[in-house]
């Protein structure tokens, strides 16, 4: 399922290889104050040696049917990352998580990558429902899948420890069916 999921006329959704570790490194250094906030991994990522640490990681994920990572390209530049961070398969259930570049926030990039991660989840790989956990106060995330006609389950109390506190996490859920539907 290694593919290049397109997402409008200049974005597209390129699964992460190695020769992304140089870019990536850059973009999480350029980025790493506002990616705190919500994301627990961003200082343990300190250099290009770690961004290729993980890239083998997520792949041999992907390799497993347990994920499915993409850089997020747009007019030619890498601006992010998003993907199916897992994958289940005995339940045909698949977690989005998603990041941009400063830079590339407010454009609507990410409400249409994450649109065509999930059309391919639920045509190509065959999911039957899509997940979205953000953090309660995290308005910006939230929006996205509100704008794309996710339903909002619940809270998860507590479920995240970010920079020594612990979060809530609200909740997202699109089925198959609901998004045949839309
Ligand atoms: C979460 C995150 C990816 C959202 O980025 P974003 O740019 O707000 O999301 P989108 O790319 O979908 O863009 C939506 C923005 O573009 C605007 N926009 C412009 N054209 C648009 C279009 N055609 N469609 C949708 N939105 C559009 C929207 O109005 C919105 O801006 P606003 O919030 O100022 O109203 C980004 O803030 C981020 O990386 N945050 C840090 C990491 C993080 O929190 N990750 C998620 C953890 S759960």
């Amino acid at each position: 399922m290694e593919e290049v999921v397109k997402a409008g006329r200049s974005l597209e959704l390129r699964p992460l290889c190695l020769r992304d570790a140089r870019p990536l490194f850059a973009l999480v250094d350029a980025n790493r104050d506002r990616l705190r906030r919500w994301l627990p991994w961003t200082d343990a990522n300190l250099s290009v040696q770690d961004s290729r640490a993980y890239i083998l990681r997520v792949r041999a994920r992907a390799r497993a049917g347990m994920a499915l990572p993409f850089g997020l390209w747009w007019r030619g530049s890498l601006v992010g990352v998003v993907g199916f961070v897992w994958i289940d398969q005995a339940n045909r259930c698949g977690g989005i998580g998603y990041w941009l570049a400063r830079e590339a926030e407010g454009h609507g990039l990410m409400t249409a990558a994450v649109s065509a991660l999930a059309r391919h989840g639920f045509h190509t790989l065959n999911l039957h429902r899509a997940e979205i956990r953000a953090g309660v106060r995290n308005r910006r995330s939230r929006a996205i899948p509100e704008r794309l006609g996710f339903r909002h389950e619940g809270t998860l109390r507590q479920a995240e420890r970010l920079a020594g506190r612990y979060v809530d996490h609200a909740v997202y859920g699109m089925l198959a069916e609901e998004w045949r539907r839309r």
